[in-house]
């Protein structure tokens, strides 16, 4: 019997109630479907109010060294204050960690209802790149010293003249860099071979932006043609279908004509790169029309150094945080990311599974039982209780 050690953060708000059955699910299905090969000993970590509750800090530093000892982890939502207050934990993690892909894949499962006419056509593997862009977090106050400072050196220095009200300019710095955007690219491209799927989709905003968001398109254009010219075609270099060459599809669309798009013909897109601004807001849509954030699984990796958290891309909910309404299928779904990461594929296969069955009997959560008819209102344990009896 190989024992896996799996830390875990619980997270704020709902993340207790999700993050207890998620916990017990992933441990009945590997119990059924690996019963003398595996176990996993789950380890918790702490972040977020109940690190600072026990320790006086948000993000202990042996969070962070724990998840780099045991390169894998599963996280409950974490709060992070608007506008003022401490930094995102969630942004310092993927920073700190160098989590440089967030992995989000999008799917319909049967019976989750949809404001989308076909969610069947919704599948996608977004590759949001996740450390760089306007969230680097390099941004000035307005007014303050370091404002000033910056904003004389723009307009002195580098004669710029754009700035439209410099008194009042609050001002932020979107850092793109060659080796950021390849890399991110390079893994989505991977991910495409491997799993043998027909495209990847550069998005971006380079009309606009051309230095930054331009420049990543190109330079994915540069890295699919030398690291992977033998595997790809370009959509100008096709005018039939890829089947004719079974090679991958590497094309591009800009930001606001590739959301339209996704809405209008799905079915045209399947692995998606993007700039890490663009990838949060296309994820977030993407996930709406199959059925919303509380089903939506997500991952933040680093190929190079194999270093992965799966997690729940919902917020903490403290509206409904403690009364057992929450839906914990974002958390499962994730986990069972992570449970194909670990190439435990059949736990996987039947998490997924048996959370579409329930749902297809009717039987959900708040959040989907509103928009159900004929349903069966469950709470967060017993929808767990219920994937369990159906693994
Ligand atoms: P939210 O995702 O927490 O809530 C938005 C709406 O969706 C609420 O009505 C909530 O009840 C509902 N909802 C979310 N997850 C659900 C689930 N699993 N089951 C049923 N309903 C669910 O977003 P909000 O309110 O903007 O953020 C609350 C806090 O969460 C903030 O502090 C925010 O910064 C943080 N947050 C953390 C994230 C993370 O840790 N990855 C991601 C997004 C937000």
């Amino acid at each position: 019997m190989t024992t896996i050690t799996i830390p875990y953060i619980e997270g704020d708000g709902i993340g207790k109630e999700i993050t207890e059955a998620s916990l017990k699910i992933i441990d009945a299905a590997i119990s059924k479907y690996y019963k003398d090969e595996y176990k996993i000993e789950w380890l918790e970590l702490l972040a977020g109010g109940k690190a600072f509750q026990q320790v006086g800090e948000y993000l202990p530093q042996s969070t962070i060294d724990s998840i780099k000892e045991y390169s894998i982890g599963i996280k409950g939502p974490l709060t992070t204050p608007v506008g003022k207050g401490f930094r995102s934990i969630n942004v310092t993690l993927r920073q700190q960690l160098d989590l440089y892909t967030c992995l989000r894949p999008v799917k319909h499962y049967k019976g989750v209802p949809s404001p989308v006419k076909h969610p069947e056509n919704v599948n996608l593997h977004i590759f949001r790149e996740n450390t760089e862009d306007i969230y680097a977090g390099i941004e000035f106050m307005r007014k303050t010293k370091e404002n000033e400072k910056l904003k004389n050196f723009l307009i002195n220095e580098m004669n710029v003249s754009k700035i439209r009200f410099p008194e009042t300019s609050s001002l932020g710095i979107k850092p793109v860099s060659e080796e950021g955007s390849k890399r991110l690219i390079r893994a989505a491209i991977q991910f495409a071979i491997d799993n043998n799927l027909p495209s990847v989709t550069l998005v971006h905003k380079g009309n606009i932006m051309k230095y930054t968001e331009g420049a990543f398109r190109n330079w994915g254009y540069e890295l699919a043609k030398e690291e992977f010219g033998d595997k790809v075609i370009f959509v100008k270099d096709i005018n039939s279908e890829r089947e004719s060459t079974g090679k991958i599809v590497i094309k591009d669309c800009i930001a606001d004509a590739f959301l339209q798009n996704l809405l209008l013909k799905p079915q045209d897109y399947s692995v998606i790169a993007t700039t890490n601004l663009n990838g949060d807001y296309i994820s977030d849509m993407a996930a709406a029309m199959v059925g919303g954030i509380g089903m939506a699984p997500g991952a933040n990796i680093n190929y190079e150094t194999n270093t992965a958290i799966f997690e729940a891309t919902h917020g903490t909910a403290p509206d409904i945080a403690g009364q057992g309404k929450a839906n914990p299928g974002s958390l499962l779904l994730s986990a069972s990311m992570m449970l194909d990461y670990l190439k435990l594929n059949k736990a996987a296969d039947a998490l997924r599974s048996a959370l579409e069955k329930v749902i297809c009997q009717g039987k959900v959560t708040a959040d989907l039982y509103a928009n159900i008819d004929n349903g069966e209102l469950l709470s967060t344990a017993m929808f767990a209780e219920k994937i369990i009896q159906n693994l």
